[in-house]
């Protein structure tokens, strides 16, 4: 298997191309077999889980066709008829995002058969609130052989659905089911983030009535159909914020191109208290230290606005060599500490209660062989072997395929010294 070997201490200083959105054209895609009719998406970062949802809708009966320009790929996707309603196994349980597709086909065909994901390297994840809020919709949903059978023969209707707690998939799945549903769905304390919004805008591009984008509370009318469209993916605000972290270890200076600031405000105010500078330029946000020394801060993670989930072990990472002390909190998933182990391998000094790990800075790291078990974990290996003394080799590099778009590359452009290792043994 492949591995990532980086040898730490170079100092990042350049550009990085921020891409689009996986958290985001993953919704988008599924949002394809609400219309006939095609649907275009650019700005798509290509990445194994882009592959693994395309797989999938194939299935399905959508054609699809990629067009690459500079780097940057244009997806048209077109559900002319669903040729098949069931997600399989074998799908679902390589990414869990392909649940987004039974919302999508039960509003659309009056039925699905989806497999329930089961649980994944950071907790459990259940998906009762999507089968929850669809039931409030009018449909009849059984558990049978480890799949969810959903069917809604006379469509769904619009209902006032209220989240126990924010979901960002949940959120995501009702909205589009509601875009095709009899009436009005209300989705109170729904998910916010930008890659929801995103969805929203895309849903009203294609001729849902949505009102309330941007908010807790989502007001859909039903359409009898939908339109294609066209829809520019937004960027991944989860790659510019780890190429910050990755900045500030190394006390570079880098400028993240079509990042934006207000979608990382929290990462941004965090920064700001551990030394960090990010400002926003016409070139993009420009991210420096402010004067050499990295401050430990406390982090919590929340839905947005707040700190994201998805960067708490990136910041976990910068925290190892900030001076004094952090506490890092984790309130989304209930086993995302995978990462702590492997950094203290590197001589992190990290101690974990429940959901909260006490980071006690330390002078440097060094480099060791580590793996991890997830995405955001891996990357945070690579943030911090970026300032470890000696070369640190990162297996599982499948991991990072699934999220980060052409890392070496990036990386390397502003100067770190990070290869692939093609292991064929
Ligand atoms: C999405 C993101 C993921 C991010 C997460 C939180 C995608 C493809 N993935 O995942 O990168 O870390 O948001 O920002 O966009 N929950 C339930 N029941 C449900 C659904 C969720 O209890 O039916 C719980 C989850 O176990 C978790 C919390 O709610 O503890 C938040 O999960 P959710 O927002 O749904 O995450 P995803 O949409 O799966």
């Amino acid at each position: 298997m492949d591995k990532i070997r980086i040898r730490g201490g170079s100092r990042l200083k350049g550009r990085i191309a921020i891409g689009g959105a996986k958290n985001a054209a993953l919704p988008l895609m599924a949002a394809c077999l609400l219309t006939d009719r095609p649907l275009v998406l650019s700005n798509v970062p290509r990445l194994a889980d882009i592959e693994t949802l395309g797989r999938l809708l194939d299935r399905h009966g959508v054609t699809r066709s990629e067009h690459v320009t500079n780097g940057t790929a244009t997806l048209t996707l077109t559900a002319a008829g669903v040729t098949d309603t069931t997600a399989p196994y074998d799908l679902v349980r390589k990414m869990r995002a392909s649940v987004l597709v039974l919302g999508p086909l039960v509003a659309r065909c009056g039925q699905a058969r989806v497999s329930l994901p089961g649980g994944c390297a950071i907790g459990t994840r259940p998906v009762d609130l999507h089968i929850d809020g669809l039931r409030r919709m009018g449909a009849e949903i059984e558990i049978d052989g480890g799949y969810i059978e959903a069917r809604a023969p006379r469509g769904l209707s619009g209902a006032e659905i209220v989240f126990p707690s924010v979901s960002v998939g949940a959120t995501e799945n009702l909205m589009m089911a509601a875009a095709l549903a009899h009436g009005e769905t209300v989705l109170v304390n729904a998910a916010r983030e930008p890659e929801v919004t995103d969805l929203a805008h895309c849903l009203v591009a294609m001729g849902a009535e949505i009102s309330g984008i941007g908010t807790d509370r989502l007001k859909i009318v039903g359409r009898d159909r939908l339109d294609g469209a066209h829809h520019t993916v937004v960027a991944d605000r989860i790659e510019a914020g780890t190429y910050a972290m990755a900045t500030a270890i190394t006390d570079g200076d880098v400028v993240l191109a079509n990042a934006r600031q207000a979608q990382l405000a929290a990462v941004v105010r965090v920064l700001y208290a551990a030394g960090v500078r990010v400002e926003e330029t016409p070139g993009g946000l420009h991210v420096r230290r402010a004067n050499g020394a990295l401050a430990g801060v406390d982090v919590m993670t929340e839905p947005f606005p707040g700190f994201p989930t998805d960067l708490q072990a990136q910041v976990m990472a910068l925290m190892t060599v900030a001076e004094g002390a952090s506490m890092i909190t984790e309130t989304i998933f209930e086993n995302r500490f995978m990462h702590v182990p492997e950094l203290a391998r590197m001589g992190a000094h990290i101690t974990v209660h429940r959901a909260s790990a006490l980071v006690r800075g330390v002078g440097r790291l060094t480099a060791a062989p580590v793996m991890a078990t997830d995405l955001r974990a891996s990357v945070s290996l690579v943030v911090a072997g970026l300032i470890a003394t000696g070369a640190t080799e990162i297996n599982r590099v499948y991991h990072l395929d699934r999220g980060y778009e052409r890392l070496e590359e990036k990386l390397s452009s502003c100067g770190a010294d990070i290869e692939r290792v093609r292991d064929d043994g």
